[in-house]
């Protein structure tokens, strides 16, 4: 009956000591397929509407020259430390994005994206290794990419 009380309180200080938040944010660690690291990435244009900060990330692109009319993928992976309890990503794009975690569909927005958008991504989380693969197309002016992911876990 004690050993079990003590067990159950070591049990709970111990959930307590894992329990926690990480974040995972756009930087130049996220990997590319084409040359295998990103640059931080600049929107000439200035439009003040577009291109929003998030804070601790950066907009990214995988080559200095983002103006070209293509798609790139990028990819981050990170490890979480428990069972997930909360995480979303807030991500913005130009132009579009589709963003998948461990191979599912997160979710997906079309042009303008780079109005910031919040995803519920708990369901496809895991303790463990996890993998975003993000997809951005440009289809005009200046390519980028941001996000942060805030994932909680016990
Ligand atoms: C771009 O926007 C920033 C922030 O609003 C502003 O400080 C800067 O002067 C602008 N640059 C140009 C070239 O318009
Ligand atoms: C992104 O743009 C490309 C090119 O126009 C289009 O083929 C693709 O369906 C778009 N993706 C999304 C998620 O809107």
């Amino acid at each position: 009956m004690l050993d079990n009380l003590i067990l159950l309180i070591f049990c709970s200080f111990l959930s307590h000591i894992m329990a926690g938040t990480m974040t995972v944010i756009s930087d130049t660690s996220v990997y590319t397929i084409i040359n295998s690291q990103t640059i931080y990435a600049t929107n000439p244009a200035n439009y003040s509407y577009a291109w929003k900060s998030i804070d601790g990330a950066s907009w990214i692109w995988y080559a200095s020259d983002n103006t070209k009319i293509e798609a790139a993928l990028f990819i981050k992976c990170f490890s979480v430390p428990g069972t997930p309890t909360s995480s979303n990503i807030n991500i913005g794009a130009d132009d579009n994005f589709t963003v998948f975690l461990n191979g599912r569909l997160v979710g997906m927005k079309s042009l303008t994206s780079f109005f910031l958008t919040e995803i519920d991504m708990l369901s496809k989380t895991v303790y463990g290794q996890n993998c975003l693969h993000i997809i951005v197309e440009n289809t005009v002016d200046y390519a980028g990419l941001i996000f942060k992911a805030t994932i909680s876990y016990q």
